[in-house]
């Protein structure tokens, strides 16, 4: 799959697991930083995830300290529907449910294992649809 990814400094150590980890299992893998750990605007690492994945990309991954700004970022931007993840079950129910586009984690907050297997859940469990449908097109409606 087609996966664009951004952290700012308070994600940048988890990042690299996940690239890494993604890498190795054959997705198509676009990092557009940060690459270190100098202060950075969470907003400004969001911004080029949301663009690919309104692109076409098949999904984002934003890691930022807690997850919660990238993710409050990600979903202001139209058709983008994030969610942070702190374990397997949320990965899946976000999918399945929400059929969110973006994963956001805390890399202060969820060990790289735990946020693996989340990863894992998010990228294999495909969006039910259905009475899921209606719901994720009220979010959309003004
Ligand atoms: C940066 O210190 C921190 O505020 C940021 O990584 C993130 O946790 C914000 O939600």
């Amino acid at each position: 799959m087609k996966i664009a990814i951004g952290a700012d400094h308070g994600g940048v150590e988890l990042k690299r697991a996940l690239v890494a980890a993604m890498r190795a299992q054959g997705h198509d893998v676009t990092d557009h930083g940060t690459d270190g750990t100098a202060s950075v605007d969470y907003p400004d690492f969001a911004a080029p995830v949301t663009a690919a994945v309104q692109a076409g990309a098949d999904f984002g991954v934003l890691v930022c300290g807690s997850g919660i700004g990238m993710c409050m970022a990600a979903n202001r931007v139209p058709g983008i529907r994030a969610a942070v993840l702190h374990n397997a079950t949320e990965a899946r129910l976000t999918r399945a449910h929400n059929n969110a586009n973006i994963a956001c984690f805390g890399g202060r907050t969820t060990g790289v294992e735990v946020a693996l297997d989340a990863l894992a859940a998010f990228l294999a469990t495909p969006f039910e649809g259905g009475r899921h449908e209606r719901r994720i097109a009220k979010l959309d409606t003004p």
